[in-house]
């Protein structure tokens, strides 16, 4: 499986500013950590990666597809996890949100609801099936909003933030969970301990990538320089 993230010079113009500034980078490790302060263009960045967003400048593919000419593609092969479960969440029930991922892909009903019985399951959600998705706590959400993504088998996941609403046991839970899984992981993150678990960071500072690297040496810089 080709899973590679090229960008050429990306830039990202939101008209008075650079959001992301002649970004250069060639990616396909496992597991990638992008950190960075606030304002720093790493959800420009994620957003770039299942064409969210686009480049005002530049050029990028995303395991070999062009954004801009096959975003469908891309967002059939791309999950994309928010900070907020809450903004996530679009069908009354836990399954029904679920199986709401696997719209218009042809699949049978039975097929489907073996799918999202399963990927529930997976991921401790089996018992709550049935339930109101809105009356999960925070954490469990979370896991919900991660199970509609991994529903329909993307080859690339991007989370934007996922744990920082979470307290301690459920960002452990997540972040295990991302450990487990076969997909190319992209994780923005404050949690600097969530990034050093990733086989290569990204630090961003004001829209420029500044360093890539060993996770370890990425973040001794942060915190050196940035924090
Ligand atoms: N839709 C937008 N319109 C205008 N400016 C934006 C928009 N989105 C982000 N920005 C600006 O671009 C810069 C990078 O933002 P962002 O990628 O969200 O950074 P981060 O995720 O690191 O906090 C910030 O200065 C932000 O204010
Ligand atoms: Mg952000």
């Amino acid at each position: 499986m080709e899973r590679e993230i090229v960008l050429t010079g990306v830039s990202v113009d939101y008209g008075n500013r650079l959001a992301l500034d002649n970004v250069s980078t060639r990616l396909d490790a496992h597991r990638i950590a992008v950190i960075g302060a606030n304002g720093s263009g790493k959800s420009t960045f994620a957003r770039l990666l299942n064409g969210l967003e686009t480049p005002t400048s530049g050029s990028m593919t995303v395991h070999g597809l062009d954004p801009l000419r096959q975003v469908k593609q891309l967002r059939r092969r791309v999950g994309f996890v928010f900070t907020n479960p809450d903004a996530q969440i679009v069908m009354p029930t836990v399954a029904e949100d679920v199986a709401f991922s696997l719209r218009g892909r042809g699949l049978s009903k039975s097929e489907i609801a073996d799918r999202v019985a399963s990927v529930l399951a997976e991921n401790g959600l089996g018992d709550h099936a049935d339930a109101p998705a809105h009356s999960l706590s925070g954490g469990q959400k979370q896991l919900l909003a991660i199970c509609s993504v991994l529903v329909s088998d993307p080859e690339l996941l991007v989370a934007d933030e996922p744990t920082t609403m979470l307290d301690a046991a459920n960002t452990r839970r997540i972040a295990d969970l991302f450990a487990a899984l076969p997909q190319q992981i992209v994780l923005v993150t404050h949690n600097l301990r969530l990034a050093e678990r990733c086989d290569v960071a990204l630090l961003f500072d004001g829209g420029r990538l500044v360093e890539q690297g060993n996770p370890v040496d990425v973040i001794g810089r942060y915190e050196r320089e940035f924090a």
